[in-house]
């Protein structure tokens, strides 16, 4: 039996987002996700101004008693969808939640019909890229916000 707590990605809405805003990252890793604390706002700033001609989606990885432990933004454009200002909880991180995440937006991705997401990591953001390489991104070559473009294609049927 599986006694994981349940999670889901879900809409940052009226509901849930002064919770989103509880989610901080430490001091030194703000630099790797945004300009500004909380990430929440960014994000919600984005999703207000849809920045680039790209549709901007805020979404939070909730716990099944309201508690917001991560937020992100997916930018989808023509050709991918971006994952953007991926931000675990401080008091969250390192026991498998970012991974969660990404392979929640995965699903996400999958049902709109997503075939390729994309990203960019700080070359010095060594967990991140652990994490991302562990779920299956690659480095294209291209450079994107003056940081590497990493990617990764969703097979049809593929379970990661
Ligand atoms: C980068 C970030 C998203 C990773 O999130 P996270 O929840 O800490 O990631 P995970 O827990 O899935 O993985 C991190 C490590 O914990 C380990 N881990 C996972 N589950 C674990 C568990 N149950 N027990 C112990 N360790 C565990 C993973 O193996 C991984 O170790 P590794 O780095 O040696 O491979 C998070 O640190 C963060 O928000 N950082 C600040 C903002 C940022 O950098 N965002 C990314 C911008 S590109």
């Amino acid at each position: 039996m599986n006694s994981e707590p349940s999670r889901s990605l879900v809409p940052i809405d009226k509901g849930n987002w002064r919770a989103a805003l509880e989610v901080r990252v430490t001091d030194e890793q703000l630099p790797m996700v945004a300009d500004h604390q909380p990430v929440a706002l960014v994000i919600l700033a984005k999703a207000y101004v849809q920045p680039d001609d790209r549709r901007w989606e805020p979404l939070a990885f909730v716990e099944e008693a309201g508690m917001v432990v991560a937020v992100l933004a997916l930018a989808h454009g023509e050709q991918f969808t971006e994952i953007v200002n991926l931000a675990v909880d401080a008091e969250h991180q390192g026991i498998g939640l970012g991974t969660q995440v990404v392979l929640a937006v995965f699903d996400h991705c999958r049902h709109l019909g997503v075939r390729s997401v994309d990203l960019t990591v700080n070359p010095l953001n060594e967990v991140a890229a652990r994490l991302y390489r562990r779920v299956g991104f690659t480095p294209s070559g291209e450079q994107r916000h003056g940081e590497p473009v990493w990617t990764r294609t969703l097979a049809e049927g593929s379970r990661r």
